[in-house]
C-alpha cells in the first residue's frame, strides 16, 4: 500500500477490484435489485452543499464525539460486514486490529467467519460492538450474547431490516448458488473468476476455504454453515417482541439498526433503545428505500431528544460524515469504505481507510471554519428546499 497512490476510498475500491475475484468484489460493491437505493444514498450527499465560514483560523480540530456515553476519537464506527473472512484471511480479526489501533469502534457481524473471542483478542484497545441477527432463534442467540459480554463487547446492534436477504442480482449472476452447492459440475462454469485471482484463492484455501459461522452455534448441531444462512435469515425475522426480549437479555446499550421512517424511530425509542441507526443496509435490502441522509433530519427532529441518532449508507469521504453530523447525526457507521480497504490490503488497507477519513475530517472542518465536531450544526449546510421539515 503506497499512500500517495491511494488518496481516497475510490482508490481503495479500485485496488480491491484488482485483487478480489468478481464474486467477492461484487458481494461488497453491489446492492439490491436495480441498485437505486445504493445510488440514491450517494446522490443525497451530493445534494447537500456546505456553507463555510471563511477567513477563520482553525489551528487544531477536535474530532471527538460522544456515543453511548463513550468518547470516540472520531465520529465514526465500523459497521458490521458479514463474511469479511471471504474478503481477506481472518478478515474480521484484520479489521479489529486496525480499528483497535485507531481507537475506532468495530461492530462485529453475527455472520462473522472468526470466533468473537479471537476478534476481541485482536482489537486490543478499540471498543467492540456486537451485531445481532436471530439466525438459529433465541436459543442460539442467548449463548452468543453471553459470549460477547464475556469477551468485552460493550454495545449490541440489532439489525431490523433483514426479514429476507435482499435480491442482490450481481451475486446470483456470479454464481453464488452454484459455488455454495459445493457440487463440482455446478461450480465449474463459475470457477474462472476464482482462478483469475490465484493469490486470493491460495490465501482463501489456506484460511480454511468456505467457513462456518462460529458465533451461530445451533444447539445440538454446531456452527451454522455458510450455505444455510439465507434460509436461516428468513426463519428468524427480528420483531419488536424479540427486541423486548433482547432488551432483557442484554444489560448494556442497545442500538437498533435499519430505521427507515419516523414511525420505526419512535418504536425503537419506545422499546428502550439507547441509539438507532438510520440505515437501509447500504442499499442491499429494500430497493426503493429512501436515501438515509434524506430521512435523517425528520428522525432527529422527532426522537433526537430520546435516543442517539446515527446514520449509515454511502459514506465515502470525511465531508460526507460532516454533512450527516450537520443534519443531526451524533456519529455515522461506515461499511464499504473499510471493506474496500480490507480487500485491497487486509489490515493495512483498513488502517488506510480510517486515515483517509480522519484527514478528510480535519481538512473539511478547517475549510468550513469550524474548530470541532461538537460545534457542527445545520447552519454549515444547505439542503434542497424539498428536504426542509414540513415539506414531506
Ligand atoms: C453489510 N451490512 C451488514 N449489516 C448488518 O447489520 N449485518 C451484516 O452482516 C452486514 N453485512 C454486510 C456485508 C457487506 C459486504 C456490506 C457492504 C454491508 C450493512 C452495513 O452494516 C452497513 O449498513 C452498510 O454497509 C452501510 O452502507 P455503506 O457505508 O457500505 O455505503
Amino acid at each position: 500500500m503506497q499512500p500517495p497512490r491511494v488518496l481516497n476510498i475510490e482508490d481503495l475500491r479500485c485496488a480491491a477490484r484488482r485483487r478480489l475475484p468478481r464474486i467477492v468484489f461484487d458481494y461488497i460493491d453491489g446492492g439490491a435489485e436495480d441498485e437505486w437505493t445504493l445510488r440514491a444514498n450517494r446522490r443525497a450527499f451530493e445534494e447537500v452543499t456546505f456553507r463555510p465560514r471563511c477567513a477563520v483560523k482553525v489551528p487544531a480540530c477536535d474530532l471527538r464525539a460522544t456515543v453511548l456515553g463513550a468518547t470516540l476519537p472520531m465520529p465514526f464506527i465500523l459497521a458490521p460486514v458479514g463474511s469479511s473472512r471471504l474478503i481477506y484471511p481472518r478478515g474480521e480479526e484484520a479489521v479489529a486490529r486496525a480499528a483497535g489501533a485507531a481507537g475506532v469502534p468495530y461492530t462485529l457481524s453475527t455472520l462473522s467467519g472468526c470466533p468473537l473471542e479471537d476478534v476481541a483478542a485482536a482489537a486490543t484497545n478499540g471498543p467492540l460492538w456486537y451485531q445481532l441477527y436471530l439466525v438459529g432463534g433465541r436459543d442460539c442467540a442467548l449463548p452468543a450474547l453471553e459470549r460477547a459480554r464475556a469477551a468485552g463487547f460493550t454495545a449490541l446492534v440489532v439489525t431490523i431490516d433483514t426479514a429476507v436477504a435482499g435480491m442482490r442480482e450481481r451475486d446470483f449472476r456470479n454464481g453464488v448458488r452454484e459455488l455454495l452447492s459445493g457440487k463440482p459440475w455446478r461450480v465449474w462454469p463459475f470457477a474462472g473468476q476464482l482462478l483469475a485471482r490465484p493469490r486470493w484463492l491460495a490465501r482463501f484455501i489456506a484460511d480454511g476455504g468456505l467457513m462456518k459461522f462460529p458465533n451461530v452455534v445451533i444447539p445440538g448441531a454446531g456452527p451454522m454453515s455458510f450455505a444455510d444462512v439465507t434460509g436461516a435469515l428468513e426463519q428468524s425475522v427480528v420483531t419488536w417482541e424479540d427486541i423486548a426480549w433482547i432488551r432483557k437479555a442484554w444489560p448494556g446499550p442497545i442500538v437498533i439498526k435499519g430505521v427507515h421512517t419516523v414511525e420505526d424511530a419512535r418504536r425503537a425509542a419506545d422499546a428502550g433503545a439507547d441509539a438507532l441507526v438510520v440505515s437501509n443496509h447500504g442499499g442491499r435490502q429494500l430497493d426503493g428505500a429512501p436515501p438515509t441522509l434524506r430521512v435523517l433530519p425528520e428522525v432527529v427532529a422527532d426522537v433526537g431528544d430520546r435516543v442517539e441518532v446515527l446514520l449509515d449508507g454511502g459514506i465515502r469521504r470525511g465531508g460526507d460524515i460532516i454533512k450527516a453530523l450537520c443534519l443531526g447525526a451524533r456519529a455515522v457507521m461506515v461499511g464499504r469504505a473499510y471493506a474496500y480497504g480490507l480487500g485491497a490490503a487486509g489490515s493495512a488497507g483498513v488502517t488506510r481507510a480510517i486515515e483517509i477519513l480522519r484527514t478528510d475530517l480535519i481538512r473539511t472542518l478547517k475549510l468550513l471554519g469550524c474548530p470541532s465536531i461538537a460545534e457542527l450544526d445545520p447552519s454549515y449546510v444547505d439542503v434542497p428546499p424539498a428536504w426542509r421539515l414540513g415539506n414531506g
